[in-house]
């Protein structure tokens, strides 16, 4: 297997479930040292795991990213034992129940723009130090299918995926120069523990898992993608075609 993770360090949250921990095992598998970051201890352990068996390295940080008076103790944490951070990717989600707006209650709606829209952005601005130690470090946030589609029921979940297609073009557009580059995907569904809890209704076999979508998020990890920069990218696009697609 191809190692293009070696020497590099990369921090992806919510990586105790679904996406966040598929894509921080396949780039333990390519040589990656992982930051892991959720908030259920033996759910990093399951990840850090994992990537050993792999042949990678993890740090598990369970870190409620809702507290953001702690970020400023995270960065303490870690800023004379990372050297560099060459990657962050911001999966970490919570969606618990689709409701009409006029409906939700304004700690649900608070709720979700905390961990969907001002957790990434200021873990990005807190860890900003660290990311321009590196040579190019990739930014990426993780949007969903509202960033282009008017659905209702999404709340400030679907409010704050959307705003999240700016903030990759905000953050590069504040960066023009540097080689960091900021990106947000949109994963599609996947066979999740959110896909399950937001679309109970729907055959999960009916989506792709995680770990199929993951090579998209690493394709933008990699020095491969280096000239994609303020962009808002789906994954299906990223991913390589099968025959099928071909066709
Ligand atoms: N699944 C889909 O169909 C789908 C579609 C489009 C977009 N997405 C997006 O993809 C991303 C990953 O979702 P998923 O489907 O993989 O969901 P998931 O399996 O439920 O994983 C969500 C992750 O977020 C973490 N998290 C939630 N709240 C947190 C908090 N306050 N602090 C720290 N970590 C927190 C969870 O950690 P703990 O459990 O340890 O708290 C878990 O690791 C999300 O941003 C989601 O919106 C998913």
């Amino acid at each position: 297997m191809s190692k293009r993770f070696e020497n590099r360090i990369i921090m992806v949250t919510g990586a105790s479930s679904g996406l966040g921990r598929a894509i921080a095992q396949q780039l333990g598998a390519e040589g990656a040292d992982v930051i892991a970051l959720g908030r259920v201890e033996e759910a990093l352990e399951v990840t850090r795991n994992r990537i050993e068996e792999v042949g990678g390295r993890c740090l598990c940080i369970p870190f409620d990213l809702t507290g953001f008076d702690n970020y400023g103790k995270l960065f303490l944490a870690l800023k004379d034992q990372v050297p560099h951070l060459d990657g962050l990717v911001h999966c970490a989600g919570s969606l618990k129940r689709c409701a009409p707006m006029q409906y939700v209650k304004p700690k649900t709606f608070t709720g979700a723009l905390d961990i969907h829209l001002t957790a990434p952005n200021l873990l990005t601005q807190i860890m900003f130090p660290l990311l321009t130690r590196a040579e190019s470090a990739s930014v990426i946030f993780t949007t969903c299918d509202m960033i282009t589609e008017d659905q209702a029921n999404w709340h400030g979940y679907g409010l704050a995926k959307r705003a999240l297609g700016y903030a990759a073009a905000m953050w590069q557009a504040e960066h023009p120069s540097t080689p960091m580059r900021f990106n947000t995907i949109n994963p599609g569904r996947m066979r999740t523990r959110s896909f399950e809890r937001a679309y109970p209704g729907l055959n999960p076999a009916t989506v792709p898992v995680a770990a199929d979508i993951a090579p998209a998020f690493l394709h933008i990890l990699s020095d491969e993608s280096k000239d994609i920069r303020g962009q808002l990218l789906q994954a299906s696009d990223l991913l390589p075609k099968t025959p099928n697609d071909v066709q």
